[in-house]
């Protein structure tokens, strides 16, 4: 047997009851099994029973530290047990009136006191829908058609979202430009064509993988209002990751429309635009019919979302949550470095409280290690990194370690040290193994 098929055979034989509960979901989902992109790997991921904390279980009793974390929604980790409460709570008083609550105004009270630019709110289903409404409203009020929006930022799978050259995208209202290059959003702008700019909070891709020029973001709400357009920042991912008030509070901008979704809804599925009064005045019924925007969405503050989103806002107030998530990620870029620095791998962990692995050439040692040791975009997402970091996540998985595919590492405040130390001394082992077996790539390895 090759040493590369011994870990597939050994994974398969951990994971009879996984390997079942994939044999039937082929049938139903066409994407060899699964149900979200993410969760494709061969042979197959996991399949869950319950989690807590920092940790789940799969159907053969095989423990993991999770660090895909609702996909970045758990920043107070698995069934914390105030947000437990609330739902059980909830649930048996109803979840869905189809009426107005108390629920939903209590829950945009809490958004408004930790970000201040929320003047209005809005509430959706998850942070896509969230993004399509903020470029609708953006479109009403400036009675432009273009949307402006950055390469390599994620906001969605919609056909006016998804990334460049992906089927089913909605071309020709959508230009799709390099991020960090305030010339060629100033060319762009000053067409006076663009109704909104769109770009993710953080930086590119969950949360910095690549990361973001910070003067160029701080130029943006000038650049946006003096050229008529609409500045939408999508704080999905960052709100409230970063902090509180969001990674505009940390950065120090303040966008028109902030697009919200994950941790708002403390693990329960939710999307809010929030932003501008004048603009958000397309949903008031007095609005003229040709500037007015229609607000449905059957789940549209439902009361289960928003008794988890109350009691998972009121724990984001004072940051510790995200200072504590902020203080494991920052210990395990530390200690997942000093591996790979001993070990001579090209590779380096770096970004804030979603961690990701760069695998390439190093072309700096960054002294500041939330950032990556190179600037070249196309290193950092290079798909030929991609067999090698799923190869590194089927390892982690058969040590008890489940990660994303592509080398990214969500924090929670659930994390504890001893998980840090468990997963460092995972990820040693499983390149060790990687170089044993010659999975790792020649070039990766110095020396
Ligand atoms: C920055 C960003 N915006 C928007 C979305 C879409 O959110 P949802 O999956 O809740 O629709 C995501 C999802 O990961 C995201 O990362």
């Amino acid at each position: 047997m090759l040493a590369g098929e011994q870990l597939v055979e050994e994974y398969v034989r951990a994971h009879p009851g996984s390997q079942k509960l994939h044999d039937r979901a082929v049938k139903h989902f066409a994407a060899n099994g699964a149900t979200h992109v993410v969760r494709i790997l061969e042979p197959f991921r996991p399949y869950i029973t319950h989690a807590k904390g920092s940790r789940k279980w799969d159907v053969d009793g095989n423990e993991y530290i999770d660090y895909i974390m609702g996909h970045g929604a758990l920043i107070l980790g698995h069934s914390h047990p105030a947000i437990v409460e609330a739902v059980q709570k909830q649930m048996a008083k109803g979840v869905h009136f189809g009426e107005s609550h108390e629920l939903e105004v209590e829950l945009a009270e809490l958004i408004k006191g930790m970000m201040p630019m929320a003047e209005r709110v809005a509430f959706f289903s998850c942070g896509q829908e969230a993004n399509m409404m903020a470029i609708r409203l953006s479109r009403v009020f400036t009675g432009r058609r273009k949307l402006l929006r950055f390469e390599e930022n994620f906001h969605g799978w919609a056909d006016e979202l998804i990334h460049e050259g992906s089927a089913g995208i909605l071309a020709d209202e959508v230009s799709i430009i390099p991020s960090n290059d305030l010339h060629r959003v100033e060319a762009e702008l000053s067409k006076g064509e663009s109704a909104v700019l769109l770009s993710e909070g953080g930086g590119a891709f969950m949360n910095g993988r690549v990361p973001i020029d910070l003067d160029f973001v701080r130029a943006l709400p000038d650049l946006t209002k003096k050229n008529g357009t609409i500045w939408v920042l999508d704080e999905v991912v960052t709100g409230f990751r970063d902090a509180p008030g969001g990674w505009q509070s940390v950065v120090g901008v303040t966008p028109d429309l902030t697009t919200l979704g994950k941790c708002v809804g403390g693990g329960l599925p939710i999307g809010a635009v929030v932003g501008r009064a004048d603009i958000m005045e397309a949903f008031n019924p007095t609005t003229p019919p040709e500037r007015r925007v229609v607000h449905s969405g059957t789940w549209n503050a439902n009361p289960l979302v928003c008794s988890a989103g109350i009691a998972a806002c009121k724990l984001y107030q004072d940051g510790e949550p995200q200072r504590k998530a902020r203080e494991r990620a920052d210990y395990f870029r530390k200690e997942g470095n000093e591996v790979l620095k001993e070990r001579g791998i090209n590779g380096r962990l770096y970004s804030r409280t979603i961690v990701h692995l760069y695998l390439g050439p190093l072309e700096f040692e960054p002294s500041d290690d939330t950032l990556p040791p190179t600037k070249d975009i196309e290193k950092i997402m290079n798909p030929k990194m991609l067999p090698i970091q799923s190869r590194l996540c089927l390892h982690l998985l058969q040590r008890g370690i489940a990660a994303f595919d592509r080398g990214l590492f969500v924090l929670s405040a659930a994390h504890t040290r001893e998980d840090i130390d468990q997963t460092v001394q995972a990820l040693a082992d499983s390149l060790d193994a990687m170089v044993a077996e010659d999975t790792l790539g020649k070039e990766l390895i110095n020396g």
